[in-house]
């Protein structure tokens, strides 16, 4: 089984092949923004692979057409929900704008 490292959470845990990085990190309780529900339409689960950009699916154009609005984009960014789990990585969950500075006042 895969081993998955997040930062900078520390956290490891094993997954299974074939799943994507966005459910390996939910079912363990790790939090990764996913507002469209995987559906590579919000790019709200962004994330910045450090180790095994290689063993993973290829980017669709869909998935590069959504990184564009990301603001932090570095070259190994990918959306969690659209990378499935082949072999070991280390994934760096990227620090949010709050959305709690919303507020209007
Ligand atoms: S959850 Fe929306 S693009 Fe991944």
């Amino acid at each position: 089984m895969p081993k998955v490292k997040f930062l900078p959470l520390e956290k490891e845990i094993m997954a299974k092949t074939g799943v994507t990085i966005l459910d390996a990190a939910l079912d363990n309780n790790i939090k990764i923004d996913h507002n469209c529900g995987g559906n590579c339409a919000c790019a709200t689960c962004h994330i910045v692979v450090e180790k095994g950009l290689d063993t993973l699916n290829e980017m669709s154009e869909d998935e590069r057409d959504m990184l564009d609005e990301v603001e932090n984009l570095t070259e190994t960014s990918r959306l969690a929900c659209q990378c499935k789990i082949s072999s070991d990585l280390v994934i760096t969950i990227p620090e949010k704008e709050t959305d709690e500075d919303d507020d209007i006042s």
